[in-house]
Parts: C-alpha cells; sequence; structure tokens
C-alpha cells in the first residue's frame, strides 16, 4: 500500500496547495472525501467544537482514539478511501517519549496515518520515529499552552520570526513530513515554509504555506464566535435551525409519520390477533 501521507509531499512538490479539515466523525469525514478534501485532521478542537469544554485540555487519549476510528470508517465508505488522516496526541499524552509512543501505537491502531504533536518536546519525534509512527508538528498559537501565551498572534517581531523558524527547522531534522502553522504573521509563515523541505498547513498563517487546515464547524458555519482567521462558506446552522422546527413543528400537527414511514400487519394477521387477544378496535388513524 502507498502511504496516504504520500499527498503531503507530492503537493509540495507540485506546488499545489493542499486543502485539509479538522473534522471528528463518519459522515463528515465520507461528505469531505467525497468533496475532494486532501486530509483530515482528527484534532483536540473537538473539546470546543463536539464536547462543549472551554478548550482543548480536557480531551483524552480515548476521546481521539474513539473519533478516528468513526473518521476512519467514514473515508473508507468515500469514494476517496485512501484520504491521509493525522490524529491529535492531545495535553499530557507526549508528556515523555515512552508515553507518545504508546499513545500513537493506540491512534494508528484506531485508523490513523499519523499523529500530530504540539511544540518542540524533547525526545519525541526521535521515539516516533523509531516505533514507525509518522509525525506532524504544529508550533505558532498552540491551544494545548495556551495558558503560556500573552497573545494569540506569534511571529510580530524580528526575535519571534527567529525562533519560530528555528523550531520549524528544528522539527523537520527530527522527521516530522508536516507542520501546522497556527495564528502567526504571513510574513514568518511564508519563510518558514519556503526554508522547508516537508509541507507547512497554515490556519491564520496566510496564503504562503504550503496547505491550508480549517475546522469543520468553522467551514459550515456552526461556531457561533470564530477567530479572525477562520472562514465561514455556509451558514448551515440556519438549515439545521430550520430542519428541526420543521421535524418539531410535524411531529406536533401529526403531519410526521405517515404510512409511508412505518409498517403494518396483514390484516389477516391482525383478524388472528384479536380474536386471540380480545382487542377493542382501533380508532380510525389520525392521517
Ligand atoms: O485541533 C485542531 O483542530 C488543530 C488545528 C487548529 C490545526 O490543531
Amino acid at each position: 500500500m502507498i502511504s496516504p501521507l504520500q499527498i503531503f509531499a507530492r503537493k509540495k512538490r507540485d506546488q499545489t496547495p493542499l486543502a485539509m479539515l479538522a473534522l471528528y466523525d463518519a459522515p463528515s469525514a465520507r461528505i469531505a472525501c467525497d468533496a475532494g478534501l486532501d486530509a483530515i485532521l482528527v484534532g483536540d478542537s473537538i473539546g470546543n467544537t463536539l464536547l462543549g469544554y472551554d478548550s482543548t485540555l480536557p480531551v483524552t487519549l480515548d476521546d481521539i482514539a474513539l473519533h478516528t476510528g468513526a473518521v476512519a470508517r467514514g473515508v473508507k465508505a468515500s469514494h476517496r478511501p485512501d484520504v491521509a488522516i493525522v490524529a491529535d496526541m492531545p495535553f499530557g499524552s507526549y508528556a515523555t517519549p515512552e508515553l507518545a509512543a504508546s499513545g500513537a501505537v493506540k491512534l494508528l491502531q484506531a485508523g490513523a496515518h499519523a499523529v500530530k504533536i504540539e511544540g518542540t518536546p524533547k525526545g519525541v519525534f526521535e521515539k516516533l520515529a523509531e516505533v514507525g509512527v509518522p509525525a506532524m508538528g504544529h508550533i505558532g498559537f498552540t491551544p494545548q499552552s495556551m495558558l503560556m501565551f500573552d497573545s494569540v498572534v506569534q511571529g510580530r517581531t524580528a526575535e519571534q520570526g527567529a525562533q519560530l523558524l528555528e523550531e520549524a527547522q528544528w522539527i523537520a531534522e527530527r522527521g516530522a513530513f508536516g507542520l501546522v502553522l497556527e495564528a502567526m504573521t504571513s510574513d514568518v509563515a511564508a519563510r518558514i515554509t519556503g526554508s522547508l523541505a516537508i509541507s507547512t498547513v497554515g490556519i491564520g498563517a496566510g496564503a504562503g504555506c504550503d496547505g491550508q487546515v480549517l475546522v469543520w464547524h468553522d467551514a459550515v458555519g456552526l461556531t457561533p464566535q470564530m477567530f479572525r482567521f477562520a472562514k465561514n462558506f455556509a451558514d448551515t446552522a440556519h438549515l439545521w435551525h430550520e430542519a428541526i422546527g420543521a421535524y418539531v413543528s410535524q411531529v406536533q400537527t401529526r403531519e410526521f409519520p405517515t404510512p409511508q414511514h412505518a409498517w403494518e400487519m396483514s390484516e389477516e394477521e391482525l383478524k388472528v390477533w384479536e380474536n386471540i387477544a380480545d382487542l377493542e378496535p382501533l380508532d380510525e388513524q389520525p392521517f
């Protein structure tokens, strides 16, 4: 089997932007693959988008493993079953290289092709390479360390730019196949992209990256308040609201369900039952 991750290198080589989404379930994965998506991130943003937390910190390895399995099944059910799946290693799950290795193995066994690690944790990329787990880095604003940042946007000064470039090269030298650049000035992101042989995927890092990643809930209009860097490509919250309103109303008026949505016992069988059980005949059906 050719690794689905080759899409990252191929797109970098051909200079055609890669489109990635953070998403977390089988139906969304199937729709996204059929719509032409290049790669999926089972992100720990699931903490904010699906699980109702106000940060990514409470997300566990079990949460990511469960949703990676669901995404993998959705990808398989699509017309493009070879779309790459990267699973996020959540907060605390790579505190040591050994912990990282056992957690990453679990995510690969759940269906991921690679894992993503935030920051520059010592020995982790090396350990993952040793056990055969492809890894992606993530620098700039890294939500798992949000308590350490003074502001969201990184790389506003020459010193910060140099620091980010150094981090990017450090991660690439340790065998990562790709790097997420989050919330940093476009100038720094473009310099990093130009200096690396591996693929950069930006979110809030401008158009000079090799690809872009966006959170599903932002893309389809399910996030009430979005960061400046996110874009809402369709207001599906409005459609969901309309659909559920129509459902509630049709249940209340008995328009739904109709006989078309139900099954009936044959008249013959019904008579047998009525005789055996001495049942009262039912009132006329209301529809
Ligand atoms: O968890 C996530 O969705 C992410 C992206 C924002 C890159 O890490």
